[in-house]
């Protein structure tokens, strides 16, 4: 069952755009190709919907959504789901190498200039400060999407373009096997 403080914007909306749980799960679980929102950071969480009602994030849902928030409600909802507790469980099987995956967070790869996830994103995948954001227990779908929207050049809201470069030098395969990866712990 929903959070019983969880604001009215989250489970039905403010009038105009639907409430955030419709799409990303009663608890901010979310599925598939919708984030889990539970537990990211209040800032990361802020930036990112004032990077969709910007357009420096491009997402058509999304920037529907965000569009209809106010400066105000982005600090609620940000605030509400900074401090739901994340999800641990993912049974999703993209079909990817773990054990790969896990190399290539701890270690990364230097022969191909990829270096360790971890060392951004924190040593368990955790997320680490305001600007770098947990990708443990993230939906695998959502991430691999991710990766190859970096990589398209369909995402590129990342500071310093810190991740369009990560992502162009990982393979299809790196990226289902990271997305594996993180979903598993
Ligand atoms: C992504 C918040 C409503 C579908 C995101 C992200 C945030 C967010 C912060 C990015 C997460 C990340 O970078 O890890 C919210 C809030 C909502 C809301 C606060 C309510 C006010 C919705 C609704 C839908 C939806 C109603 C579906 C109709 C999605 C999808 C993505 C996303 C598909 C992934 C976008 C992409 O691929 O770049 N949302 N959301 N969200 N949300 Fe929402
Ligand atoms: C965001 C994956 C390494 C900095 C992300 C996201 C993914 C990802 C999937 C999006 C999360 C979301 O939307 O919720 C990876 C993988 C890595 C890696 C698989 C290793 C191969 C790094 C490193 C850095 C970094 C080494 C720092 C030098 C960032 C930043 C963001 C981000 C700043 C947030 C971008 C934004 O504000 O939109 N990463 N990452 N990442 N990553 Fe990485």
């Amino acid at each position: 069952a929903p959070d019983a403080d969880a604001p009215a914007l989250v489970l039905t909306g403010n009038g105009n755009t639907w409430g955030c749980a419709s799409c990303h799960g009663a608890n901010g679980e979310g599925a598939g190709l919708t984030p889990g929102l539970a537990g990211l950071s209040e800032d990361y969480l802020a930036k990112q919907l004032r990077d969709f009602k910007s357009g420096d994030r491009t997402n058509e849902t999304m920037r529907y959504v965000a569009n209809a928030l106010n400066v105000d409600e982005i600090e609620q909802v940000a605030n509400y789901y900074a401090n739901l507790p994340q999800r641990t469980e993912i049974a999703v099987d993209l079909g990817g190498d773990q054990a790969h995956g896990e190399a290539l967070h701890l270690t990364g790869d230097w022969k191909r200039d990829i270096p360790a996830c971890s060392s951004c994103h924190g040593q368990n995948g955790e997320g680490v400060g305001s600007q770098f954001p947990r990708l443990a227990g993230q939906q695998p779908e959502y991430i691999f999407q991710q990766l190859i929207a970096w990589k398209g050049g369909y995402r590129h809201n990342s500071p310093q373009s810190l991740m369009d470069d990560i992502a162009s030098r990982l393979s299809e395969k790196d990226m289902r096997d990271v997305a594996q990866y993180f979903g598993s712990l």
